[in-house]
């Protein structure tokens, strides 16, 4: 069964002042936070961006086949048929807010379990101030145990949803009262106070000082490999040529300071390490020079949410000289990481002629990376 999900950016901001989903958030329009949150999640086949006829066409060009983009209405719920139409009829279809740009990957996957439980499903939290109704003959202080203010997502079995469609003539603010008017109770699960919506200039503001914490972690790598006696190897380091010097052994071109650097980076963000995602008995690899490998794992991190803030490679040899090519190899690694290279530094030293390496039996490497992300991860 498909998973769906549809970011809802198609509004037009009247209470904003302006389309408040273009609003810049940190380094991403606001649109964007939640897009990457559900590309990013493991369990969605396919994301949905609701937009305007106008940005349609530029969109379609800066997502490619990355995301379907379709437009949306005049309302919020024609907006949301607009992404049903686009799904699978046997599959399930989330509705998110593009104003939320926060949600988490754990809301997400509360909603799509109870979804696959109960038919349809949203996220919603309770209410902490107390409400009142006010009408015509006085007011009316409502049980705030019995209240919960929605969120989104909010998600249903695209038939549901369909059916709810076609059958309506009436107007609905969001997809549950949609789907409760086909006698569907759908099931509340827990949001998150982060997942709030950007309504108002002061709610944008809220979101920027959020943004402004970034959360910061770091890992560690390390490598070693010893010299070959093959004169046919090639001594690569960091990715750059050194010729004249005998090579290192190993499965791969044995890049003893890629090996560690990428190492660092998959260490930080808690994605394993490079011989899991590339195992020397996977054919994909075989060959491959160890670039690929340190893009590859840069990849990994961005698609997680991750930024590279810098890398830090001490380099342990008694021989070749590093340092002469040290600012090489900074660009190399900067320009495969797509980072500015002032992040990355490149340093050597010998071992004072102690143990192996100190005998020039090989090279080693340590890196340390740094990596952050905008909002406190998941
Ligand atoms: N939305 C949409 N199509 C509409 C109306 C709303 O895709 N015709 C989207 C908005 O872009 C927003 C989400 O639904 O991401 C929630 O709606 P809301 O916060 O009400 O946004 P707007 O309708 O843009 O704002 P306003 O009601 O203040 O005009
Ligand atoms: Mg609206």
């Amino acid at each position: 069964m498909k998973i769906y999900a549809a970011i809802l950016a198609a509004g037009r901001g009247e209470r904003f002042g302006s389309d408040k989903t273009e609003a810049m958030l940190g380094d991403r329009p606001v649109w964007r936070w939640s897009l990457d949150t559900y590309l990013s999640h493991p369990l969605i086949d396919r994301v949905i961006l609701v937009t305007t006829e106008e940005k349609a066409p530029a969109l379609s060009r800066e997502l490619g086949n990355e995301v379907l983009i379709a437009v949306g209405g005049a309302t919020r719920q024609e907006s949301s048929r607009a992404a049903t139409v686009e799904a699978d009829p046997d599959g399930i279809l989330l509705i998110h807010d593009a104003a939320r740009p926060f949600v988490t990957h754990e809301v997400i996957t509360r909603t799509i379990d109870a979804v696959l439980r109960n038919g349809a499903a949203a996220a919603a939290m309770p209410v902490s101030d107390t409400i009142k109704e006010i009408g015509p003959n006085g007011i009316k202080t409502l049980d705030r145990t019995k209240l919960v203010a929605m969120q989104t997502p909010q998600g249903s079995k695209v038939e549901i949803l369909i059916r709810a469609h076609e059958a309506t003539t009436d107007s609905f603010t969001d997809e549950m009262a949609l789907v409760e008017s086909q006698g569907v109770i759908p099931e509340i699960v827990e949001g998150d106070p982060i997942n709030f919506k950007i309504t108002t200039p002061e709610d944008l503001a809220r979101a920027r000082a959020h943004v402004g914490c970034p959360e910061t972690r770091v890992g560690i790598g390390y490598d070693i490999h010893p010299f070959s006696n093959d004169p046919d190897r090639k001594l690569f380091l960091g990715g750059v040529y050194f010729p004249d010097h005998s090579a290192l052994d190993g499965h791969s071109d044995a890049d003893v300071l890629l090996h560690a650097a990428t190492d660092a980076l998959l260490g930080a963000a808690g994605l394993g390490d490079i011989g899991q995602h590339f195992p020397n008995t996977d054919r994909r690899w075989k060959g491959e020079p160890s670039l690929t490998f340190l893009r590859h794992a840069a990849g990994i991190l961005q698609a997680a949410g991750w930024r590279i803030v810098n890398l830090d490679i001490t380099v342990i040899a008694e021989s070749p000289k590093i340092m002469k090519k040290a600012l090489e190899i900074r660009t190399t690694i900067a320009d495969a990481l797509k980072v500015d290279v002032t992040r990355v530094s490149v340093k050597a030293t010998t071992n004072e002629k102690l143990g192996s390496i100190g005998r020039g039996e090989g090279i080693s490497t340590f890196a340390t990376a740094s990596i952050s992300s905008f909002v406190p991860h998941a």
